[in-house]
């Protein structure tokens, strides 16, 4: 079958068809068949395992060995953001940002994406001079300023204490609002995916078990009962009971 690379087309939304990966004869995705239109802010849960950061390693073009009889279209200018902020440390937080970019004009964006996300004067920190928040922050600003169509995210706020991942979701959400990539968010998080995204997927077995497109406005409170009801089918999905023994 052709290699990933040779499949990969572009354009401005995501198109799977039949994607398949397997590791050593174990199937771990079964023929997916997504779409993600332009602009769309999509959540993937999953048990750990199931396959989400391949389906993300696949999207992102950064694996190689992706098979299917379909296709797999994505845009041109895709950033990764991951659970660690992969900063260099022997780099300054203005310098990570503009990594492999050059130019007053790339400087000045570097500085205007800092700003975005609150780390206005922290341009000369070191990376370990950050807080963890603070570092995915930079990551953000790092996304951003390759001006996206394409955000992938594996677990972005994973490592992140409870509070600074709620301040951090609003912060996405402003930074979606202002910029309109499509957005796939992979998360364990029932609540983060329903509270950040139009649109749920529950990856099992290998493929998509459920797609459920969440009509609440935004901004969402985690408050809001009407929530509940995507919770419950979401862990029943996951099978997840509500009951601790
Ligand atoms: N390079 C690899 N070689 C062999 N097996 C792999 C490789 N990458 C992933 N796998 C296997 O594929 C399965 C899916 O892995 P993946 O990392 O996509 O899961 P995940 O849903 O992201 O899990 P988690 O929520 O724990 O991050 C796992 O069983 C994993 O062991
Ligand atoms: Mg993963």
């Amino acid at each position: 079958m052709a290699p990933h690379a040779e499949q990969l087309t572009r354009s401005a939304a995501v198109r799977l068809r039949g994607l398949t990966r397997s590791f050593d004869g174990r199937t771990v995705l079964d023929g997916i068949d997504l779409d993600i239109p332009a602009g769309q802010f999509v959540a993937l849960l999953g048990h750990s395992g199931s396959g989400k950061s391949t389906l993300l390693r696949a999207v992102a073009g950064l694996d190689h060995e992706v098979t299917g009889e379909g296709e797999l279209t994505a845009p041109d200018r895709v950033s990764v953001v991951f659970q660690d902020s992969r900063l260099l440390p022997w780099r300054r937080v203005l310098d990570n940002v503009l990594l492999g970019l050059d130019g007053r004009e790339a400087e000045r964006k570097g500085r205007e994406a800092l700003a975005e996300v609150g780390l206005e004067g922290r341009e000369r920190a070191w990376p370990n001079e950050l807080s963890g928040g603070e570092a995915q922050r930079a990551a953000l600003a790092r996304s951003l300023v390759r001006e996206p169509e394409l955000l992938l995210a594996d677990e972005p706020f994973g490592a992140l204490d409870a509070l600074t991942r709620i301040k951090m979701h609003t912060l996405l959400r402003v930074l979606w609002e202002a910029h309109r990539p499509s957005v796939l968010l992979v998360t364990h998080d029932v609540d983060e995916a329903i509270v950040l995204a139009d649109r749920v997927l529950v990856l099992d077995h290998g493929r998509i078990g459920l797609d459920l497109t969440v009509e609440r406005p935004h901004p969402r409170s985690y408050r809001d009962p009407l929530l509940g009801e995507y919770r419950e089918r979401l862990l029943t999905a996951l099978g997840v009971t509500s009951d601790v023994a």
